[in-house]
Parts: structure tokens; C-alpha cells; sequence
């Protein structure tokens, strides 16, 4: 299935062929070859089974063969919570993660939720620019959140958005 919003439909070229499916099971192995080069601490393979089998919007963006990037989002109530966002490195600074989100924020909307949340590594620069740059902004901080070293930890910034409905 084509999940492209028409919105997002508008910034693409007629000769790029990228698509925003859904995740699936058969989609795993190579969404997790992705996720094991983009972060210090990656989900696993069962992270991933589990949240597609808990229901959660899982999207991915596809350009032929090559796995762009995707997200993972819960919706509770009338709250959606970004759970994971990822571009593979070979396509980073391209925009993508924007487009993701906007993706993200246009379901969200569909579903009649009004707010988005997420929570990032206070250390992860990219990330926090990124959600800024889009209209989040930092409502916490939970201290210690993140496993870091082998016995540190990181706190997390808690970020929202709200959607207009
Ligand atoms: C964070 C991440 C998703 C950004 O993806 P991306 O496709 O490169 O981001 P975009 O090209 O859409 O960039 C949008 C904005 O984000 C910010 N940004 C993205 N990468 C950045 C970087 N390396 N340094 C500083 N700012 C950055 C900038 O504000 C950028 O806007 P600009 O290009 O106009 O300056 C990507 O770096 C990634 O997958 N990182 C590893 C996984 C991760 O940390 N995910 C987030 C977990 S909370």
C-alpha cells in the first residue's frame, strides 16, 4: 500500500521513485540492518516484532531496493508517541527525517490525535536540531533514562507538539 499524503506527494519529482509503505514482519531484517548502523544503543529484532504486534504505526520510506528511513509511533487516546525515527547514514541531511515526520504528523492528525511526544538523548545534537527545527518543544527531562557506557547513563529530553486539528 502507497502511504504517501498528498501533501508529501507534492515534494516529490516524477523520477524519484520513493514510497512510504507500511512495516511489516518480512520488512525486519533489513529494517534492523539499518538500525544497527545508525545508533550506539539499536532496537532489537524482538523490539521491532514487538511493536508491530502491539499495533503501533510503523512506516518505512523506500526508494527501489534501498530502505531510506522509518519511523515507529504508539497512539494513546488522543496522543501519539514517537517511539523510534531513523534514516539510514547514505541518505542523511537529505530532508528525510522532515518528511518522515510530517508523515507522522499527518497520520496523526487522521486519527484525531492532537499532540505528539517523544523522548531523545540529551547528547544527540542531530535529533534535538531535527525535532526543534519541526516545532517540538522540551516539556522534562528524565534523568538517567538511557542506558550510555557500560555503567553510565544518559537523561532524556522529553519533547511535545501540539497538531492542529
Ligand atoms: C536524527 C536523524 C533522524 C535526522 O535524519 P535526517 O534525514 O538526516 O534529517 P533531515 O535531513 O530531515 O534534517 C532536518 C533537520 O534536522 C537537523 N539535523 C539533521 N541532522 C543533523 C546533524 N547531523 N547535525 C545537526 N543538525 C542536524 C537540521 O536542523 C536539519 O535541517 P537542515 O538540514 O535544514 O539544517 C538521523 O540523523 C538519524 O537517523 N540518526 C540516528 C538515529 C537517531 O538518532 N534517531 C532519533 C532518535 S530520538
Amino acid at each position: 500500500m502507497n502511504l504517501w499524503p498528498p501533501e508529501l506527494k507534492q515534494m516529490l519529482t516524477p523520477a524519484l521513485q520513493v514510497q512510504l509503505l507500511t512495516m511489516t514482519e518480512a520488512d525486519l531484517q533489513a529494517v534492523v540492518a539499518v538500525e544497527q548502523t545508525a545508533y550506539s544503543h539499536p532496537w532489537t529484532l524482538g523490539n521491532f516484532k514487538d511493536a508491530l504486534k502491539a499495533g503501533y504505526v510503523a512506516h518505512r520510506l523506500v526508494a527501489e531496493e534501498h530502505l531510506i528511513g522509518y519511523f515507529v509511533a504508539m497512539q494513546v487516546i488522543d496522543e501519539v508517541h514517537l517511539l523510534n525515527i531513523t534514516v539510514a547514514p547514505a541518505f542523511q541531511r537529505q530532508g528525510w527525517a522532515r518528511c518522515l515526520l510530517q508523515s507522522l504528523s499527518l497520520w496523526s492528525q487522521a486519527q484525531g490525535a492532537n499532540c505528539l511526544w517523544l523522548e531523545v538523548r540529551e547528547s544527540n545534537a542531530p535529533a534535538l536540531s531535527l525535532y526543534k527545527s519541526f516545532g517540538f518543544q522540551q516539556v522534562g527531562l528524565r534523568k538517567d533514562y538511557y542506558p550510555a557506557g557500560r555503567t553510565t547513563r544518559e537523561s532524556a529530553v522529553v519533547m511535545s507538539m501540539p497538531l492542529n486539528t
